[in-house]
């Protein structure tokens, strides 16, 4: 009896042939893994240990599914091309950790606001120069969270003070997506979970699930690319008074951390400040800085 239901199709149709799809690999054999470590140390510092491999070999596939490239060796041939050449900074973005968020160091912000730049100021102004420039570099600065903290701390609570000094904020970094967000200066609401509601308030605008930052903050940094690597860019910098590289020192080798430290010692001025994260130190790799335990923070003090 027919119930009004509708049958299943009954007719059979010939078996499908099966698809013939390429995969993307997700093992890299011991030499290839061997070229991209060395390739990427070069170029960026960054080292992949053996223990790391598994990382960059899922980083690395999803640069070959973006190419639709189906083997390890043929991205690293097409990394070496004429074309190719364009993807070598994809290739850093996919293997760079850019976890940051306003205030994250917290303690670091205070001892800046509280003891460095009044003590900067004067050592400026008792050289003679009555409107000084204090430059402060944030060297890893990622998306900008750094960058605009320090700017924000200096809107709120150092220009009120000293309204003649003049300041210049420069963000850097080797990845240039996390450079166009922190350009944007829009944020959600992982990045700005640390900053008191005053502040939030005050310095950004909330629209759905977005804070944007404000112009004035904004117009206070400057932001653009550089490899902490590449020597003739880290030439270019000079007269910083203080400098922010936290975080990134715990992805180089001691030989590439003792090169970054080096450069950035000749981009200072004398008696400037370098802080480095938390979990991060200048033992063993540099004793041309003296260590200061301040109030609540270390800091490094060129000499
Ligand atoms: C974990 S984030 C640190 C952000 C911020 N300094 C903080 O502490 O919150 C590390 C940043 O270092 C950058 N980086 C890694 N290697 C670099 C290199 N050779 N030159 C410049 N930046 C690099 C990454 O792109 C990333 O944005």
């Amino acid at each position: 009896m027919n119930l009004g239901i509708i049958q299943p199709n009954t007719i059979s149709l010939p078996p499908s042939k099966p698809e013939l799809k390429q995969e993307v690999p997700s093992v890299m054999n011991e030499d290839t893994f061997i070229e991209f470590r060395d390739f990427i140390y070069k170029h960026s510092g960054i080292y992949f240990n053996n223990s790391k491999k598994e990382l960059l070999e899922s980083r690395i596939a999803k640069r070959l599914i973006t190419h639709k490239i189906y083997s390890f060796e043929e991205y690293f041939n097409f990394l070496h091309s004429s074309e190719g050449r364009v993807e070598i900074p994809m290739l850093y973005e996919s293997i760079t950790i850019n976890e940051t968020y306003f205030f994250r160091t917290e303690q670091q912000f205070e001892v800046l606001e509280q003891v460095l730049i009044p003590e900067i100021i004067k050592a400026h102004q008792e050289r003679g120069e009555t409107n000084p420039t204090i430059k402060i570099w944030s060297a890893a600065a990622s998306s900008g969270e750094e960058a605009y903290t320090i700017a924000i701390i200096i809107a709120e609570k150092i220009k009120p003070l000293y309204p003649n000094v003049k300041f210049q904020i420069i963000g850097t970094d080797i990845n240039n997506t996390v450079l166009e967000t922190a350009r944007r200066g829009v944020y959600k609401e992982y990045a700005v979970r640390n900053i008191s509601p005053e502040i939030l308030r005050k310095y950004f605008t909330r629209e759905g699930n977005s804070y944007h930052l404000s112009p004035e903050i904004r117009s206070s940094v400057s932001f653009q690319h550089l490899n902490l690597f590449d020597q003739s860019a880290m030439d270019s910098i000079s007269g910083i008074d203080v400098v922010f590289c936290c975080n990134v020192l715990i992805y180089f080798d001691v030989v590439s951390k003792v090169k970054v430290i080096e450069n950035i010692y000749k981009s200072m001025n004398k008696a400037g400040y370098l802080f480095v994260g938390y979990s991060e130190s200048l033992h063993g790799l540099s004793k041309d800085f003296s260590l200061i335990h301040l109030h609540k923070a270390m800091a490094y003090r060129k000499e």
